[in-house]
């Protein structure tokens, strides 16, 4: 079984040799190779150039042989082509204007995805060209939710103040701008799938912070439009969002075909939380790749008995963070690998 064989299967619950491993944000800031790319290209020449692209997405293939790469890119894209601009700086990206009324939404357009994003489509098309057929491509976007509130709050320190203000006070403005957000999610993910991508993420980060009841009714509707409309598609879609224990249930009724959950609960407990074709991926704290490597070897060992290896992919809590060792990655990717039922 190759890898993106193994991937597949663990996405439609089919036996695996073992379990599919790969880290969200496994591209990226921990690994001197892109530090050395960056020295030499910003953030968005480095996104906009595919060749630059594939380039950071395979640097941990090479290095670490994880099962799936995911395309180098970044959820706010979608603002970028809402012709908001998007700086990435010390303290977190930074999007002018922002959106705080109906004024604010009319003075931006719909997301011209197809025109202003096709090097996404192209860097997925290119990776899927130096991986296919033995690697998995992932394509992925923010949910509407999290990009509202890139779009609404101020910084990245997220309360969420104004965008619940904004939903509470001018509730027609909020679904129109989570709409329109939406439609870009749509187009976004179609081109990396019809660029060859085998599977999408969509990433809800923010909407870790609603409470369960603020999370059915301002942000789950909208995921639950973005996937039905992926569904002819026919690919599988996870669906990642923060504080995963309140609210796993209802992450679940979006119809999506898998899980990615964080530290809140145990895979076991989301397994019999979840209907039986959901597939599981997660959940160690990347803080733990700290570990020594034989501890790490450990937690990986410890997650795949208490998860299953079926139906299951090896991931973490929430993304890699520069800070992380790069021999913590190694012993992770590793472990998975020597894992024997
Ligand atoms: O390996 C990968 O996953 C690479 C592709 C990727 C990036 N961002 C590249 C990136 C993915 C899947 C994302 C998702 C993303 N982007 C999320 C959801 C996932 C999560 O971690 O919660 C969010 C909320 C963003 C928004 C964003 N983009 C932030 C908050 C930041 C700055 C801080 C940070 O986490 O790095 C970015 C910039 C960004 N996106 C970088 C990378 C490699 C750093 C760019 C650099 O300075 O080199």
């Amino acid at each position: 079984m190759n890898a993106r064989e193994r991937m597949l299967a663990a996405c439609s619950c089919q036996p695996v040799d073992r379990p599919p491993v790969w880290l969200m944000r496994q591209a990226g800031r921990y690994l001197p190779a892109y530090r050395a790319l960056r020295t030499k290209h910003d953030f968005w020449t480095l996104m906009r150039t595919p060749r630059l692209a594939v380039e950071v997405s395979l640097q941990p293939i090479r290095q670490f042989g994880m099962d799936a790469a995911i395309v180098f890119s970044d959820i706010l894209t979608i603002h970028d082509a809402m012709g908001a601009e998007v700086r990435y700086g010390q303290g977190g990206p930074r999007i002018q204007p922002l959106v705080h009324d109906a004024q604010g939404l009319d003075a931006l357009g719909a997301p011209d995805v197809d025109g202003a994003l096709s090097f996404v489509g192209e860097a997925v098309e290119r990776l899927c060209t130096a991986l296919h057929p033995d690697t998995a491509v992932i394509g992925f976007a923010g949910a509407p939710f999290t990009l509202a509130a890139y779009l609404v709050e101020e910084g990245p320190g997220k309360d969420l103040t104004r965008l619940l203000r904004l939903a509470r006070n001018d509730p027609a403005t909020y679904g129109r701008l989570l709409d329109l957000l939406a439609g870009g999610v749509v187009d976004l993910l179609r081109m990396q799938l019809r660029a060859g991508a085998d599977l999408v993420q969509i990433f809800d980060t923010w909407a870790g912070s609603l409470t369960p009841a603020q999370y059915e009714e301002l942000a789950l509707p909208f995921t639950r439009k973005v996937i039905e409309r992926l569904q002819p598609a026919g690919a599988p879609v996870i669906l990642y969002v923060r504080a995963s224990a309140s609210r796993i249930e209802a992450m679940a009724s979006s119809g999506c075909n898998g899980l990615s959950i964080d530290d809140s609960l145990s895979l076991s407990a989301a397994r019999r939380r979840c209907p039986p074709d959901v597939f599981l991926q997660g959940n160690l704290d990347p803080a733990l790749l700290a570990s020594p490597p034989a501890r790490v070897r450990e937690l990986v060992h410890a997650m795949i008995s208490e998860a299953g290896p079926t139906g299951t992919i090896v991931n973490l809590g929430r993304g890699l963070t520069p800070a992380t060792p790069v021999e913590g990655v190694d012993a992770f990717v590793q472990a998975v690998k020597e894992w024997a039922p």
